[in-house]
């Protein structure tokens, strides 16, 4: 089924990885470890999405509110995100992997810039999974930030009010380009969409686990395509 999509297998997968810290707590380690641990779920991820023919994968890795929790947490993440730039890349680059970051990057820390700019330009030329990082990412940071561009183009002149159509916002936002989410998976059985994807998750399939996102592998992955693919997209109709 996933009617409507003309594929079983979503075309944009986008993952809330949720749970590091319980899953860390759980077992009587620092939530550091939950996040490191939550690492190789990703690698996980990334393999499932290339091996089953998804193109767009969308992780949320830092939200704008994760800065207000206690710097050594948010220092260690940092710390992660830098050495995940310079060990993952090569690795990835040969899989075919394209890395995107979205986000307000430019607020990062130098470092952490530079490890995104050198993910974007060594994979730059790959296009068979695209890899979209929110990284210090709030959908509505990015909204606003789009607002603000189209009203400077009306501004001057370049744009009428009456012309600014919903693909006007969606060419504003950090993911044009992009297709829509088609299924939007949240792990550690959180019900909530945490300042992600707001505008483009519209019509996105949602699929909720109890599982912690360092636990996530590819049978849950599988589960979770597999939820998809039963589902009857209707966008509106009948
Ligand atoms: C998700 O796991 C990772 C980030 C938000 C960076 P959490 O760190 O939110 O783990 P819990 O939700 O506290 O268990
Ligand atoms: C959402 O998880 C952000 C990321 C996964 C990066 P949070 O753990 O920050 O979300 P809340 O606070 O439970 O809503
Ligand atoms: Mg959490």
């Amino acid at each position: 089924m996933a009617a409507e999509t003309g594929r079983e297998v979503p075309c944009h997968v986008a993952i809330i990885m949720d749970g590091n810290g319980r899953w860390a707590k759980a077992r009587g380690l620092e939530r550091l470890e939950g996040h490191m641990q939550g690492v190789e779920s990703i690698r996980r991820a990334v393999k499932g999405a290339l091996t089953r023919g998804v193109r767009y994968l969308t992780l949320y890795a830092f939200s704008t509110e994760n800065w207000g929790r206690p710097r050594t947490e948010v220092s260690g993440l940092m710390d992660i995100f830098c050495r995940c730039a310079v060990n993952e890349t090569p690795e990835l680059k040969r899989q075919g992997v394209r890395l995107r970051f979205i986000g307000d990057v430019a607020r990062m820390s130098g470092e952490v810039r530079e490890g995104v700019a050198y993910c974007e330009r060594e994979t730059a030329e790959n296009d068979r999974l695209t890899v979209l990082v929110a990284l210090n990412y709030s959908a509505r940071w990015e909204i606003t930030q789009a607002v603000r561009t189209i009203a400077g183009e009306v501004r001057e002149g370049k744009l009428l009010p009456e012309e600014i159509a919903s693909e006007t916002v969606s060419s504003h936002l950090t993911t044009v380009g992009v297709p829509d989410p088609d299924l939007l998976i949240r792990t550690s059985g959180e019900y909530r969409i945490s300042n992600f994807l707001l505008w483009q998750s519209a019509y996105a399939e949602f699929y909720f686990t109890d599982i912690c996102w360092p636990d996530f592998d590819e049978a849950e992955f599988d589960r979770a395509l597999a939820a998809y693919a039963g589902r009857n997209r209707r966008f509106g109709r009948v």
